[in-house]
């Protein structure tokens, strides 16, 4: 289940306008869980002081009570979790607590890696159930189908592990390969037709975000679930990024009558996908298809075999299994555009990296064959070779460093545990932000010079390793260089609880290395084709209105000029 990774948000306040937050003060929702939190303090112990007594693990001081942490979540989640963090250093949960939910923040490499491996005491939360329902619109009578399932011994039933497995092996192996190159065929189609629009003179555009991310979003769905969902849905780019700008809302469950814009748009998605499943039903039959790879109606045998893996969930309702689509094409997209969006610009703001980077990309270039130079569009790219690229990798685990702010959420659904040393009840949960341990000062390398390359910087080779350079790579304490080597080598050793984007454990992001192969190729045919001016006065930021929910977009507009390069 997709929509689990970000169960934490759905009581996320982030963003929500004063006003906002004002007339949801009075309705029963935020009501009922003001009630919740209430209930719940007067059962916390050891709210103040470290009770040594029991272990039981402290709790961030707030000073309204009822309201606890709410605001500073509101205005600024990264710094909440990053004073939770270092409120009793490293290794020690500290609890920070919202009206009707609490979670301890874990924090530091030793814990984090504990909290990956502890898969008997922490499972991933019901909340998904909540998230399929209020984000993806699946009929509330039907979301208790998406509940994990478990065996009378806790381990996840027989269709749990089939889903399971489904995901890893539909996204790794072969299949991941097939999968790259459909894409990077959709996407070189796509910039090679833009041809009219972009010719050999500049032209200004408003913003460049737009671009990458309408062509990057129509080849990732094309590749994922074929030639006709975009056919029989020419609007759906356009609502998925309406949508997605609602995403933490309707995670929190905000009424629909605060936003009606963000249930429209959700409307619109749903029924787009139903259309698209009626449509692959009423014109192909899987079972005719045998082992094939790819099609049109269905896409890729990943979302072909998860029609069927809902059947045997005995999820057949068409509503509740476009909840299940629409969540998957927003767990492909949601996260890798606009990450790969940042490579891109990363690259063109430095001129010397350009250099490189295109030096690197020109090499991964392949010739066409002759024979097949007037047949239909072909692979531009080895993109085994640019993701083997140590400078590449570098930028890439770089650029997901410093954007990617996703919460990690657990919860002791069993019994009573002792984590760390800690005392953690039933049903109590735990988080880890992947944004905070990336800003973790006393970990990452900063090179021999730490001011122009502290952890708030992008800096290009901070994965790189140099044997003859002590200050190279991207521990602070790096332990052992790789021997003798002259060249840069690409690492990211000793980063297991530090490095985490993607998560940790059995729950793993089974879409990254899609990821990178996207992001990868999406820079290396953007500046292949075109030459792109940034503006050179506006230096991009984050919108950290996003933090929390994976992937942090730039904020505001990028305008450029760009034009086409002929080859
Ligand atoms: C830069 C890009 C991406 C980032 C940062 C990212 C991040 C994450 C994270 C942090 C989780 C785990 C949440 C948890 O453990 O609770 C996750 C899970 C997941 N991701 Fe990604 N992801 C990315 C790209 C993708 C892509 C391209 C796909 C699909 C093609 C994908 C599909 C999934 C799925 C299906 C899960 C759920 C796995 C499970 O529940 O076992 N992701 N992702
Ligand atoms: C930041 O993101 C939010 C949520 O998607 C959006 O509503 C807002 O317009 C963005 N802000 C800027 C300046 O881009």
């Amino acid at each position: 289940m997709t929509a689990r990774m970000l169960s934490f948000s759905t009581l996320h306040w982030d963003g929500v306008s004063l006003l906002c937050l004002l007339l949801l003060a009075a309705s029963p929702f935020v009501l009922s869980r003001i009630y919740a939190s209430y209930k719940d303090s007067k059962t916390q112990d050891g709210t103040e002081s470290i009770d040594l007594s029991s272990k039981r693990p402290p709790t961030l001081p707030y000073y309204i009570p009822l309201v606890d942490h709410l605001i500073q979540f509101i205005t600024d989640g990264s710094t909440l979790l990053s004073k939770a963090s270092k409120f009793c250093g490293a290794g020690v949960p500290v609890r920070i607590s919202l009206p009707g939910f609490s979670s301890y923040v874990v924090s530091g490499p030793e814990a984090i890696t504990a909290f990956f491996k502890n898969t008997r005491d922490l499972s991933t939360t019901s909340r998904g159930v909540t998230v399929i329902q209020n984000a993806f619109g699946c009929p509330a009578h039907l979301a208790h189908h998406f509940k994990p399932r478990h065996s009378p011994d806790g381990t996840p039933d027989e269709v749990e592990q089939a889903i399971h497995r489904g995901v890893q092996t539909g996204l790794s192996g072969p299949q991941l390969e097939i999968l790259a190159g459909k894409f990077q065929i959709a996407l070189l189609e796509k910039i090679e037709a833009s041809k009219h629009e972009i010719g050999n003179d500049w032209v200004d555009i408003p913003d460049l975000c737009d671009l990458v991310q309408k062509f990057v979003i129509e080849s990732v769905i094309s590749t994922f679930f074929g030639s006709y969902m975009i056919t029989l849905n020419p609007n759906i780019v356009e609502d998925f990024l309406e949508f997605n700008d609602y995403i933490r809302l309707l995670f929190m469950g905000m009424p629909r009558w605060l936003i009606p814009k963000a249930y429209n748009a959700r409307q619109r998605m749903v029924d787009s996908i139903q259309r698209w499943q009626k449509h692959a039903r009423e014109n192909c039959d899987p079972s005719t298809l045998g082992d094939v790879d790819w099609e049109p109606y269905y896409g890729s045998k990943f979302i072909r075999e998860r029609q069927d893996l809902l059947t045997r969930r005995g999820i057949l309702d068409e509503k509740a299994r476009a909840a299940e689509n629409f969540a998957n094409l927003w767990a492909a997209n949601s996260n890798s555009v606009p990450a790969a969006i940042w490579f891109l610009i990363e690259t063109l703001r430095d001129d010397c990296l350009k250099k490189e980077v295109c030096q690197r990309i020109s090499s991964a270039y392949l010739i066409p064959k002759v024979s097949e130079k007037h047949e239909s569009q072909q692979p531009a790219f080895d993109t085994e070779k640019l993701c083997n690229d140590p400078l590449l990798q570098s930028v890439y685990a770089e650029t997901l460093r410093l954007r990617v702010a996703a919460l990690i959420v657990r919860e002791a659904a069993h019994r009573d545990f002792s984590f760390c040393g800690w005392h953690i009840k039933k049903g109590e949960v735990l988080t880890v932000s992947s944004h905070t341990e990336a800003m973790n000062g006393d970990v990452w390398g900063v090179g021999k010079d730490p001011s122009s390359h502290s952890v708030d910087k992008f800096w290009s080779h901070r994965f790189l390793v140099n044997s003859a350079d002590p200050h190279s790579g991207p521990l602070l304490n790096q332990k052992a260089k790789k021997a003798a080597s002259r060249e840069l080598s690409f690492s990211t050793d000793g980063l297991a609880g530090t490095w985490i984007p993607y998560g940790g454990g059995r729950s793993l992001c089974p879409g990254r290395h899609f990821a990178k192969r996207e992001i990868m190729l999406t820079t290396a045919a953007f500046l292949t084709a075109y030459e792109i001016d940034l503006d050179p006065n506006h230096i991009p930021s984050v919108n950290m209105s996003h933090f929390g929910f994976g992937t942090m977009p730039p904020k505001g507009k990028l305008s450029c000029r760009i034009r086409y390069l002929p080859r």
